[in-house]
Order: structure tokens, then sequence, then C-alpha cells
């Protein structure tokens, strides 16, 4: 089949794109490349660099390569940013899912793999979090996420699509350090951040009802996420709307995420501990059951293999890292 891929050349959408080719799926890339870079697609995938808010061009395509499906990765994930600029949220994230709906519409395109997060969720209440936990996100980002998806169910009604929303936990991790994530406000790149520079990581909060008192999270590796993407793919062929929730359902707190990278890089990563986040909850880890029953998925890599793959990929780009852990290992780098 054929699937028209947004996004495609951000850090996640060139992980979907690695696993669709893997899975044998022929792929259009259409991306703006306002964050992504070309490079993350391979010479023989057709990138047609646009926007989905140009629906006439979307149309275009989706027609022109007799495409099957949609995976919709496109948009802004920054919370801190969308506090700043809610409307430009609402924008791209909100009406770049009508738009898109829209052109699938018009093309007769019926198959849809949606990217919502889990930043769609109220402050979680129990140590899980299923697809049925209320739904107030804390953020104009997870509130675009949300409207993106009672878009999405209602097109599916109404257009006969068949859909599926994930809401993705905390990404993590890369296939290869050519494809790492180089957003640089989650934990793990700004742990990376402070190492590289010889600083303390940050621990924002040691006073939440959690364990060690850090902030938990559900920490899923990008690869696991993008297998998700293939299988779901499966459940599109008939009209109607599921949700999954895709992680692993373990948490990890910040001090052991801490202690792993120490682990892995040999480094002192001793924090500096600074008051709670504003908006940030005590603990939000996923009840992964319902994608193991319906798609047959679960997420297989470990914290041990998220710290790694992060720290390769820093150390491939930057062998200053290199003498820091081992002054030996430079000179064979
Ligand atoms: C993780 C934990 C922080 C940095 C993100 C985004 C969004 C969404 C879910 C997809 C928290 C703590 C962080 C630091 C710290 N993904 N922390 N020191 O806030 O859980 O949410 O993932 O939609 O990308 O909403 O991710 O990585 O910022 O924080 O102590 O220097 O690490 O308090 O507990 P978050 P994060």
């Amino acid at each position: 089949m054929t699937w028209m891929l947004t996004g495609g050349a951000g850090y996640i959408g060139a992980h979907v794109l690695r696993a669709l080719r893997m899975a044998g799926e022929r792929v259009v890339v259409l991306d703006d490349l306002s964050t992504g870079d070309p490079r993350r697609v391979p010479a023989g995938v057709p990138l047609v660099v646009a926007s989905v808010l140009d629906g006439q061009r979307v149309t275009r395509v989706l027609r022109e390569h007799a495409v099957d499906g949609v995976i919709h990765l496109a948009g802004k994930k920054a919370v801190e940013e969308s506090v700043r600029l809610p409307l430009r949220y609402y924008h791209e994230n909100a009406e770049g899912v009508r738009r898109l709906l829209q052109a699938m519409a018009d093309a007769e395109v019926r198959r849809l793999v949606f990217s919502s997060s889990a930043a769609v969720y109220a402050p979680p209440t129990t140590p899980l979090v299923t697809e049925e936990a209320p739904t107030v996100p804390q953020s104009p980002y997870g509130r675009s996420k949300l409207v993106g998806e009672w878009m999405v169910a209602d097109a599916a009604r109404s257009q006969g699509i068949g859909a599926v929303s994930l809401r993705y936990f905390n990404v993590v991790g890369n296939a290869t350090p050519e494809l790492a994530d180089r957003g640089r406000s989650n934990l793990f790149p700004r742990v990376l951040d402070a190492l590289r520079d010889a600083r303390r990581p940050t621990v924002f909060g040691l006073d939440y009802p959690t364990p060690d008192g850090s902030g938990v999270r559900d920490y899923i590796h990008v690869a696991d996420l993008a297998d998700a993407h293939v299988s779901a793919t499966g459940l599109t062929a008939r009209p109607g709307h599921t949700i999954l929730n895709v992680g692993c359902g373990r948490g990890y707190s910040v001090l052991e995420v801490l202690r792993a990278f120490a682990e892995r890089t040999g480094l002192d990563t001793s924090p500096e501990i600074l008051p709670r986040r504003a908006g940030d909850a005590a603990s939000v880890v996923a009840d992964p059951r319902r994608a193991a029953e319906v798609l047959g998925w679960r997420a297989r890599h470990d914290l041990a293999d998220m710290v790694a793959s992060s720290w390769e990929a820093e150390v491939a780009l930057d062998t200053a890292l290199l003498e820091a852990t081992d002054p030996a290992a430079a000179t064979s780098a």
C-alpha cells in the first residue's frame, strides 16, 4: 500500500518512515521542513515540501501518488511554546487536521493514523492511565491534540474513515545516531547537554508524591513507537476510530534516568535540585493493554536501551564527549 506520511522528515517521522519501508510499504513524505531535515528522507522516497495547511496541494498529492492512507505526524509539540503561542498551535495542529481531513474527503482517502499525545489527559489520579481516563489537557498543545482527535472521530463517522489516534507518552532514543532527536527541551536532551558542558543536570522538583520524590514518566523508545504506527495501519481497513496509548506501562523517575545515564557513561550525574516546573504532573504512566490486545504490539526496549542509543548518538556527533569518557578512545575515532 501507499501511505502519505506528514512530518516524515522529523525526528519521530523519520523513524516511522524507516519502519514503514522495512515493512515493505510505499511512502510519500509531505513535510514543510520548518523543523524537519530532508536528509532524513532516503533517496527514492518522494518528498513533497508543503504544509498540510495547503489543502489543495495535499489533495493533489493524494491523487497523484494514488495514496491509500495517511499517517499524520506533522505538527508542533513544545508544551512551553504552546503556552506562549496558543493560536499558532491551534492553527498548525487543529486547523492542520481539519484541512487534512477535507483533502482526504476530496481525494476519497479513507485510512488515517493520527499522532496524538498523553498531553490530552488530566493529571492522572491512578498509577496507570487508560484510554478512558479523563481528558482535561493542561496546555494549549494538549488541547490542540484533543481537538484533533475529536475531528478525526467525527470524520470517521461522516466520511467512513478507518482511523487510529495514537497517544504518545515520552518518546526518547533513536534507531541510528543520524536520526537522533535534535529538540533540546525534554529531559533526555537536557541531560546530554549538561554532560557535554560538564554541568549538573537539573531536577524540577524533589517533593512529588513518588517513590523518590522526582517526577515519573513512561519513556518509550522511538523505534517501538514507530513499530506501533506500522501495526496501527492494519486497523484502518474498516470504518471507525480507535484510540490507543503508546507507552511501556512502566514509569521511571528523573533520578532513575540520571542513574541510568551515570551507569552508561561513567560520568557524574549528581543533579541540581530546582523547584517544580509549572504544569508538571507527578506521574504519567500508560496502561498499554489495549494496544497489546488490538495491535499485538508491545514496547521491546528498556530504559538502558533508550539511554544507550541517546548517548551513542551524542558521542557519535561530538567526539569531545568521547574524550570525556575514554581519552584513549578518541584517538581511534
Ligand atoms: C519529563 C520529566 C520533568 C527536564 C513531554 C511533552 C510532550 C509529550 C510528553 C508528546 C518531568 C522532568 C525535565 C529537566 C527534569 N510528548 N525534567 N529536569 O513534560 O513529561 O512532557 O512529553 O506529545 O513532548 O509534553 O517531558 O521530558 O520535559 O519532562 O526534572 O531538565 O523530567 O519535570 O517530570 P514531559 P519532559
